[in-house]
């Protein structure tokens, strides 16, 4: 294999390569694990980042898929070691794994810089488990390949599609209206989820999974392909191949990935009908490759940019229906002049050389750009008095009749307050009412969890409403649905006019004018928020530092002292 970089030159060498103590001791451990001494002539080290955990379901064959990773990188001449990253699980890590998103890139970051790697192989599966090691990944620099876990099967159950979590808000908002029973519910669980793999919808982890391949550091075709798929297999040993050549080639993330790229990954978000989370993980890595990218550029950039895949939870099919239909390759195809075909990707190519072949084999899973599914389907970014720093909607998501909505609020405080009123048949609520949920941002809560779609009172699903306005400082599922406002910013823990809204008062929604406003007085609302009193923070343990460093949605909700990319050399040893 040729090295345009001189192996001398690696930063490994700096363990392995020397004759003193230090050299003996970096090399006799690692000799323990059966390495022979020819692993230390000089090849690039290859880390694989793995978040497999039991703990994790849709990361929890990534064992075997470092296998694979380790193959190819062995076959193309290179020395591989697997290495953990705490696993983030969506569906039982507490309260949200968005507590830890930070915490994981930061041991990410350190892990990468602290070791003998050339390069690194990131294992990403369920959704926070992709930007953690993106982000650590980035502030390193390093030569980066991302390998997805790909998508679970499509699920089944009574003869019909069941997405995950979109099939399952509407089963269980079915449940509460007394329309399916118990045990029927119990019997989609397995049906759902009936195989290794991650959300099969468009949710958050196929959204960046989508994301890293329109970034350029995937190998193409990564995104879609099920994670059972003899196909998920080769792209992993290829990758670990691939990662080989980027070392030699000294290809670090920041070459792959530049503004350009985060334009196409914002496009691309848009037309696969992509996750709200997108925004805040694409803000947080931006920040960390030192690339000026604002909230507003993501409703700028993709504005009439065409829905064309038919996922849910903007459409009706799943992610192994994407896969076979030429997955995200047809859509780079599709956008061809929308997006910057130029931007060069981990294999040597460009993204326009990488999709000129792609064939769409199933027009009604990915639609034509002629044909789309919406014309714009961009995540629009609301501003106003309720919003100074910006909140967003997924107009792809939500009920088009209430894309321009006044009505009057009804504000939760937190979670516990909503739980403990929302079925009360005497609540004061009818259609048109705006929930606002607010103490669930990034600091009030905090962590910001996936809680911004609020399930509908009960009286008003046994009268037939299936959507309402709801407003909060929250996030929610890439997998949810509704006309929901999110990252509401500042959130009302950090002084937002979340913080003023009382019962009663009109607050006006106009997506197409991207406005989100109270319509009370200035005035009242300053008065307001100055006798306003935010909750009690955290002062102990990891929550406080999170509470005290936490930026607000408008920037990703990185940590501030993590913005920026520090690199990856280290001064010392350790003996
Ligand atoms: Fe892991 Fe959805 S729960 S991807
Ligand atoms: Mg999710």
């Amino acid at each position: 294999m040729p090295h345009d970089k001189d192996r001398a030159t690696l930063r490994s060498r700096e363990w392995f390569g020397g004759s003193d103590i230090n050299g003996f001791i970096h090399r006799s451990w690692m000799k323990n694990q059966g390495v022979p001494d020819r692993m230390f002539d000089g090849r690039p080290v290859i880390g694989i980042c793995n978040t497999f955990s039991d703990l994790t379901p849709c990361n929890a064959h990534f064992r075997e898929l470092a296998d694979h990773v380790k193959n190819g990188v062995l076959e193309a001449g290179g020395f591989p070691v697997e290495f953990p990253a705490m696993s983030l699980g969506e569906t039982i890590i507490r309260p949200t794994s968005m507590l830890y998103r930070n915490l994981v890139s930061m041991e990410v970051e350190e892990s990468i810089r602290a070791n003998p790697l050339d390069g690194v192989v990131l294992l990403c599966g369920c959704d926070k488990t992709t930007p953690s090691l993106l982000m650590g990944a980035a502030s390193c620099d390093l030569p980066t390949i991302v390998v997805s876990g790909g998508p679970m099967l499509n699920g089944r159950w009574q003869g019909r599609a069941v997405g995950s979590g979109t099939s399952l808000f509407e089963m269980s908002e079915e449940v509460r209206a007394g329309r399916i029973g118990e045990c029927e519910f119990r019997a989609a669980e397995a049906a759902m989820a009936r195989s290794a793999g991650h959300c099969n919808t468009m949710g958050t982890a196929s959204t960046m999974a989508c994301m890293a391949e329109a970034l350029g550091l995937t190998l193409p075709g990564n995104a879609a392909i099920p994670a059972v798929d003899a196909r998920r297999r080769l792209l992993a040993r290829e990758s670990g191949h691939r990662a080989v050549a980027l070392v030699g080639a000294d290809v670090r993330m920041s070459r792959i990935v530049t503004r350009a790229s985060f334009d196409n990954a914002i496009k691309v978000n848009a037309a696969i009908g992509g996750s709200t989370n997108a925004v805040l993980h694409l803000l947080a890595l931006a920040g960390r490759l030192e690339i000026d990218l604002g909230l507003d550029d993501f409703d700028r950039v993709a504005r009439n940019v065409p829905l064309l895949v038919d996922l849910m939870p903007a459409g009706k099919f799943l992610m192994e229906d994407f896969h076979a239909a030429g997955g995200l390759p047809v859509v780079v195809k599709e956008l061809g002049d929308l997006l910057d075909g130029d931007a060069p990707t981990v294999n040597g190519r460009t993204l326009r050389e990488n999709t000129a072949d792609a064939v769409a084999w199933d027009r009604e899973v990915i639609r034509t750009v002629d044909e789309p599914l919406l014309p714009d389907a961009r995540i629009a970014v609301l501003r106003g008095n309720l919003a100074p720093s910006g909140a967003l909607v997924k107009p792809a998501a939500a009920s088009p009749h209430l894309l321009r909505h006044t009505g009057p609020a009804l504000v939760f405080d937190g979670m516990d307050d909503f739980r403990a009123r929302v079925d009360d048949p005497a609540l004061p609520v009818d259609a048109d009412t705006v929930l606002i949920l607010r103490h669930a941002g990034p600091r009030g809560f905090p962590g910001m969890p996936e809680v911004g779609n609020l399930p509908l009172p009960r009286k008003l699903l046994e009268a037939g409403v299936r959507d309402m306005v709801r407003i909060s400082d929250a996030r929610m599922s890439g997998t949810a649905f509704g006309t929901v406002v999110l990252h509401v910013a500042p959130e009302a823990a950090a002084g937002g006019p979340l913080a003023a809204v009382r019962d009663g008062d009109l607050v006006a929604l106009d997506v197409a004018a991207g406005t989100l406003n109270l319509l009370v007085d200035a005035e009242v609302i300053e008065r307001r928020l100055t006798a306003a009193t935010p909750p009690n923070p955290p002062t102990t343990g990891y929550a406080s530092l999170y509470v005290e460093h936490v930026l607000q949605a408008d920037r990703g909700a990185d940590f501030d002292f993590l913005v920026g990319r520090r690199g990856a050399a280290v001064h010392g040893d350790n003996h």
